[in-house]
């Protein structure tokens, strides 16, 4: 009797794991075969491999198909790469695929959880519709004094450093210098990361980044089968990481209402939403300003590394990129100001050529809404329909639609002038998401744009970069985070600049 019950549970799991694994196959959707409980994603759960890594691989091996269906765990995924479907998806049809696919939850994590980018429905609506305002060229042009400050310590941090030794460790200097930007426009406090070996503004923001209170088995299980966040009340960030945000926060607002301080900073804008919208409170302007660490800090520290070290391989483009940068330097009586820095154009073009190398998020993933039906007519590709039904996650793979040789010339190199020859480098706008696209696309764009192009323009004034092998190339990127993140860091050599150089 006890072997028929084992035997008879044993099938039931073998045929509810098949129907799982064959969700794809049985709606005509193609895709490579799962393993049992880990799906597709085998070489991340063994940390191989990053899940950008994982998907471009399949995607140029499914290269005549507009999307390929993929397993995360237990949990069925679509992979589009039809352009005319994402188009869809992000913009035209949003309203089917409105939320991002996540699981944190306001309830369990209340300060993670009012970032818009983890809120769904109605509540993100209402967020995002409130911060908009917040994020004008208006406001950036306001916080423009604070980047300009951080990137003289920056500068002036470098040359010390540079007196005891060339190789610099630029993951650190390049977080230095973003966190030093956002603590004052986020929480009015100024962050000491140039003065301080560990500051404390910077411990909190590594806290609040860490995968903090969950444990690795908890971890992996969580990536494997999301949905046993809805059973368990897991939560990201510790506890005491939201409480220290919450104080600092708090002296702040009584800081600067005691002493009548007003400042043209994000910490303005929210306190300005507090006083007109009762239902916006000071956790609201907490969830906000963490919202900045979050979304913010570690996408453009790792930008600005990435780019560091494209230029130290590319020594023709770095000494075309110092000549742009000094010109302008000296036109302007020895002086960045926003509206110089806005108007470098090779600048812009080496910035967005390394967000198209390495796209800060190599996956958008947004959860299907409403059922929603697409049939493929690119003639290039074998024709192909499929439902997707509501609950569905949907990966848009920008890492491999931006090294896709169909979509950029030459993908694996580094060429600036693609952006500013269009005619010779065209190629459709809708393949190019580094910011994401359509009503949910990145709210800080033009913030972390503009802090970049200061600091980036400031150390290219004073230094040449060189490249150290210190720094393991070709880069293997982290499979821990969902971001790209360069295994060991990167390594350069900084060579002040004597003033006739300048
Ligand atoms: C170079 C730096 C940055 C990159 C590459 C980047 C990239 C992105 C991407 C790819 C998304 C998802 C877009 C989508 O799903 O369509 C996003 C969303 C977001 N980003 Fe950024 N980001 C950067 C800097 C910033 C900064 C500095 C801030 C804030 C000051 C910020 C705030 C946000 C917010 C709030 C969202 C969520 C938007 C929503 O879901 O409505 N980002 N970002």
């Amino acid at each position: 009797m006890f072997i028929i019950v084992v035997l008879t549970f044993l099938f039931g799991i073998i045929y509810l794991l098949y129907l799982r694994y064959t969700y794809w196959s049985r709606n005509g959707v193609p895709g490579p075969k799962p393993l049992p409980f880990v799906g597709n994603f085998i070489l991340n759960v063994m940390g191989e491999n990053s899940i950008g890594e994982i998907v471009t691989d399949i995607y140029r091996h499914y290269d005549r198909y507009p999307f390929f269906g993929i397993y995360r765990g237990l949990t069925p995924i679509l992979v589009v790469k039809d352009v005319n479907f994402i188009k869809k998806i992000l913009i035209q049809d949003f309203k089917h695929f409105y939320d991002n696919d996540n699981l944190v939850k306001q309830t369990v994590d209340p300060v993670l959880g009012r970032n818009p980018f983890f809120c769904k429905g109605e509540d993100w609506k209402r967020r995002r519709a409130q911060l908009t305002g917040s994020f004008t060229t208006g406001k950036v042009k306001n916080m423009y004094i604070f980047m300009d400050t951080s990137s003289s310590r920056l500068v002036q941090y470098l040359e010390n450093q540079t007196r005891k030794s060339n190789t610099v460790y630029v993951n650190d200097i390049c977080a230095r210098y973003t966190l030093e930007n956002v603590a004052p426009c986020t929480f009015g406090l100024e962050a000491k990361c140039f003065e301080e070996k560990e500051s404390n503004f910077r411990r909190i923001a590594e806290e609040f980044l860490a995968p903090g209170t969950i444990s690795k088995p908890q971890q992996i299980i969580m990536d494997l089968f999301p949905w046993v966040k809805k059973y368990f009340k897991l939560k990201i960030v510790p506890e005491k990481v939201d409480q220290s945000l919450k104080e600092l926060m708090e002296s702040t607002l009584k800081y600067r209402k005691e002493n009548n301080i007003v400042s043209h900073d994000f910490f303005e804008c929210m306190a300005q939403i507090m006083e007109q919208d009762s239902s916006f409170t000071s956790l609201d302007m907490v969830g906000n300003a963490a919202s900045f660490f979050f979304d913010g800090y570690e996408t453009s520290t790792k930008v600005m590394s990435f780019l560091l070290l494209d230029l130290s391989l590319n020594q023709d483009i770095q000494d075309k990129l110092r000549k742009e940068v000094q010109d302008a330097y000296k036109k302007n009586n020895n002086k960045f100001t926003f509206d110089v820095i806005q108007d470098l154009p090779y600048l812009e073009a080496c910035l967005n050529e390394c967000l198209r190398l390495r796209p800060s998020l190599p996956n958008m993933q947004r959860t299907c809404t409403e059922d929603y039906t697409y049939t493929s007519t690119d003639p290039d590709m074998i024709p192909l329909k499929v439902t997707v039904k509501a609950g569905t996650p949907v990966f848009i793979p920008v890492q491999a639609l931006q090294s896709d040789p169909k979509h950029f010339v030459n993908p694996d190199k580094f060429i600036p002038e693609r952006f500013l020859d269009k005619e010779e480098y065209s190629f459709n706008k809708i393949c190019y998401l580094p910011f994401g696209e359509g009503p949910r696309n990145c709210l800080g764009k033009k913030f972390g744009l503009v802090q970049l192009k200061v600091g980036i323009a400031n150390i290219i004034n004073n230094f040449k970069i060189t490249f150290n092998t210190k720094t393991r190339y070709p880069l293997k990127y982290d499979p821990h985070y969902i971001i790209m993140v360069a295994v060991g860091g990167i390594w350069l050599d900084f060579h002040k600049l004597d003033d006739s150089t300048m």
